[in-house]
């Protein structure tokens, strides 16, 4: 039998979002972020959900915290919403909304659960996109002086943080296809929101060097990997998923790592992709202390020239299990992303902070449980997954699973559910699902369990 023991001090959490969970968007004297803008306008989202109300977690966070105790993690990455400490974007901070995070972090360490902050996942102040958004170069720093002002709010008590969730869905979802917040769709705008993007986490690093935080905290980015596979072996597929793999797995993690950007984003760009400074490059290649990888999927591409501008056209691998938001379950791939962050990027501290699976399962309708066997599969064969990264030498530090709680998942509205808790959105009821117990299995055993 195999052993899946993880390293001793290894992180076992749960992940969430602000604007995904907490509900009460303009509490508390917040200011409205481009989601609240973006779910608020017709037809943006399924049923024109919103995340008004979410999982109320604003004002249930103790219960929720209690929950996490009860799955026994030892961590928890969650993410602060810009608005609730600047209203306007910069300028004034919002004492009551730096108040609400100071009292998560209590509750969480009071249960000794390492809280681990995301200081950008999506919501960005509507004020500040009425001024460009992250097509404004001034956003670099914007963001620092709130990643500042975090630093000294929480850095007496979390020491790990990380600056940006995801940039590529910043850029691909909110300013090249608009399907995500601000929605728009522009190619020339994409690789300025990456470029600033880069920038506002290059900025932020550095002020987290110079805070008290940085005296024994850790900063470093997340970004989701998607590795990609040719459908067949010819010239142009070939061609097609350097193309994608660059444009989706490079982008943000070649100039943070080796200084550049990778030459095939002026293939995919063309003229909308500029030159840029050598200053701003160097800015963006500060050291990190970890890098945060989500992973949920891979994609099998061939060329098709119609497609642009990646000329990629996905393809369906019908026999594998597909989640409820159509993604290939595929565990290897997650070993193989692992070892080529190291190989390609050297031994970086590695986590996975985000990993996990929709699927419905509703309550029984007599006793009220919840048995997802899918997911709890999806957890088993990844987590699995994991465990042979570490056996082949990557230095992988903690898992996150996505996510505790069924939540508001963006354009999708509530009609998708990753949580290893179901959520009752009518009563705000909580429930922990069979993957939750199966969770708590596996954290307490520090893996061992996953060899059942
Ligand atoms: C990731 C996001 C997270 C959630 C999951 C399903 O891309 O970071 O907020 O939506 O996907």
């Amino acid at each position: 039998m195999n052993d899946y023991t993880f390293p001793a001090d290894f992180l076992w959490g749960a992940a969430t979002s602000a604007y995904q969970i907490e509900g009460s968007p303009t509490a508390d004297g917040a200011g409205r972020s481009i989601w609240h803008r973006f779910s608020h306008t017709p037809s943006n989202t399924y049923l024109n959900q919103t995340g008004d109300v979410a999982c109320d977690h604003y004002r249930r966070y103790k219960d929720d915290v209690a929950l996490m105790g009860e799955l026994g993690l030892n961590a928890y990455r969650f993410s602060i919403a810009w608005g609730r400490i600047f209203p306007e974007g910069t300028g004034r901070v919002n004492q009551k909304g730096i108040d609400f995070y100071s009292r998560l972090v209590d509750e969480l360490l009071e249960r000794d659960i390492e809280p681990n902050v995301t200081l950008y996942h999506w919501d960005l102040p509507e004020a500040l996109d009425n001024r460009g958004g992250w097509l404004n170069r001034d956003i670099a720093n914007w963001f620092a002086d709130y990643a500042a002002t975090m630093f000294d709010a929480l850095g007496d008590r979390v020491a790990m943080w990380s600056t940006l969730n995801e940039p590529w869905v910043v850029m691909d979802g909110g300013y090249l296809f608009g399907v995500m917040a601000p929605g728009h769709s522009n190619l020339f705008e994409a690789p300025l929101v990456t470029h600033n993007l880069l920038r506002a986490h290059g900025c932020a690093v550095q002020r987290f060097r110079s805070s008290s935080a940085g005296n024994n905290g850790k900063i470093g980015l997340v970004v989701n990997l998607e590795p990609k596979y040719p459908a067949s072996q010819s010239a142009q597929d070939l061609d097609t998923v350097r193309r994608t793999d660059a444009y989706m797995n490079r982008q943000y993690l070649d100039p943070v790592f080796l200084g550049n950007y990778p030459e095939e984003l002026n293939e995919i760009f063309g003229e909308a992709w500029p030159s840029w400074p050598d200053e701003d490059l160097r800015l963006i290649g500060q050291p990190i202390d970890f890098l945060g990888i989500n992973y949920y999927t891979r994609k099998v591409e061939r060329y098709d020239a119609e497609l642009l501008p990646l000329r990629a056209k996905a393809v369906p691998q019908v026999e594998s299990t597909q989640t409820g938001t159509s993604w290939e379950v595929f565990p290897e791939a997650l070993t193989r992303i692992l070892l080529w962050v190291k190989e390609r990027y050297g031994d970086v501290p590695l986590y996975i902070t985000e990993n996990g699976a929709a699927f419905y399962d509703p309550p029984h309708p007599i006793d009220g449980k919840i048995e997802d066997p899918l997911r709890v599969e999806y957890y088993r064969q990844h987590l699995r997954a994991a465990h042979d990264a570490i056996s082949k030498g990557v230095n992988l530090r903690g898992y996150f699973a996505w996510s505790l709680l069924d939540n508001y998942e963006w354009a999708l509205g509530y009609s998708k559910r990753f949580g290893l808790v179901h959520v009752d959105y009518s009563t705000q009821t909580r429930r922990i699902k069979s993957s939750g117990r199966y969770y708590a299995k596996v954290i307490s055993s520090n893996g061992a369990a996953l060899a059942e």
